[in-house]
């Protein structure tokens, strides 16, 4: 032991924490949220599209991008039939702007929501811009106010949020600065919403843009989701009050290499194996650069892959839930029943796969059937 003047100078170790942490209250009232969100079978809805997001979705429709299309829109998936959609559905994540529209004359969203035993959540982040200093990489904006505004969102009825940071892999990219400055940020947003009693999605999305191959793409995910792990402890996240939102492991889109399913369940089992917490109670799976059917035979999948998952495993998907229903729906009210129709047999198609099933209701997977990545 060092000693200076015969006293000892090592730093007593403190025997109480230093630092704040969720309550026990609080911490309760976090899984409480995640275990809902996760039931089995159940996944969540992305529908928190910016109105700049939707503008092409809906240009490409001829439909004209307003406040009032985008909430009929919005009315027509969540008034989807009561039992059915709250069997695959658990959540579904808001814009701000859905938050504070009305569902009929004296219902709120987050109320109309609620009352179908579905729990809303909020995009909190406020988009990406580009990393001055990086290679065209981005980082994700809307921390300085975040506090106050998941107070404000917890008022409202939303128990969870969202925050997106995306990565683009090159032979060269990410850089360490964008996974270090990613995962920080990340962190801080799941602190902060804790704090606020909101559940943090904690969305890291490699992008699918690009030639990487498989192994490519699990080496990038494996060193995010370690850096990210890294910032969680540090920034005294608790743990099992979050939830993961990646991608799934996937060569990229100009890749002509042609992946079974099995492939990429394993690739993506063994990348969260190594590197996710087995504390993280669930990991809800993007659909980004996959096709609807692709998506789903994926994620079941994952969910039928013989090994080591100690997390439950399911879908947050935002465009193969929904484009198909958006094609059909086509700002038409004369079509709202149709279009609900096929936005419920999507959302059954995720909820079996969540459970492995999807392949025992007469869909042939195919063994080695190729996967099928659009851009
Ligand atoms: P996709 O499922 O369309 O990738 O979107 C989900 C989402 O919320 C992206 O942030």
């Amino acid at each position: 032991m060092a000693r200076m003047g015969g006293k000892c100078c090592c730093k007593k170790t403190p025997t109480t924490d230093v630092y704040k942490k969720p309550d026990s209250a609080l911490r309760a009232e976090l899984q409480k949220i995640t275990e809902a969100l996760t039931a089995p079978g159940k996944g969540i809805l992305a529908a928190d599209e910016s109105p700049v997001s939707l503008t092409k979705r809906f240009q490409d429709l001829n439909l004209e991008n307003n406040e009032t299309l985008r909430r009929d829109y919005r009315l027509m998936l969540f008034s989807a039939e009561k039992n059915q959609i709250s069997q695959y559905i658990s959540g579904v994540i808001l814009h701000n702007e859905t938050v504070y529209q009305k569902a009929s004359s004296d219902t709120e969203f987050p109320e109309f929501l609620r009352k179908r035993n579905i729990i809303p959540g909020i995009k909190v982040d406020k988009g990406l811009v580009e990393m001055f200093g990086s290679d065209n990489e981005t980082t994700t904006q809307g921390l300085d106010d975040l506090l106050e505004r998941c107070i404000d969102y917890k008022k409202k009825g939303c128990h969870f949020a969202k925050w997106r940071c995306t990565f683009r892999i090159t032979d060269t990219l990410p850089s360490r600065q964008a996974i270090e400055e990613n995962s920080n940020i990340l962190a801080r947003y799941a602190s902060i919403c804790q704090s606020a009693r909101l559940v943090p999605i904690v969305e890291p999305e490699v992008l699918t843009t690009g030639g990487h191959s498989l192994a490519r793409s699990q080496q990038v995910h494996e060193e995010i989701f370690s850096a990210l792990y890294r910032a969680m402890i540090l920034h005294h996240v608790f743990i099992e009050g979050t939830i993961l939102k990646p991608s799934m492991i996937l060569p990229g889109v100009e890749n002509g290499d042609s992946c079974s399913p099995q492939l990429i369940a394993e690739a993506t089992l063994t990348t969260l194996m190594r590197t996710v917490p087995c504390a993280v109670p669930a990991v809800t799976f993007l659909s980004g650069g996959q096709s609807d059917e692709a998506s789903t035979i994926n994620l079941n999948a994952i969910n039928s892959f013989k090994g080591k998952k100690p997390w439950t495993l399911t879908f947050c998907y935002g465009r193969a839930l929904q484009m198909s229903a958006l094609k059909i729906w086509n700002g038409d009210s004369s079509r709202v029943k149709d279009a609900q129709a096929e936005f419920l047999r999507r959302a059954k198609a995720c909820s079996s796969a969540a459970l492995g099933k999807y392949n025992e209701e007469g869909i042939d997977c195919g063994e080695i059937a190729p996967c099928k990545i659009t851009a």
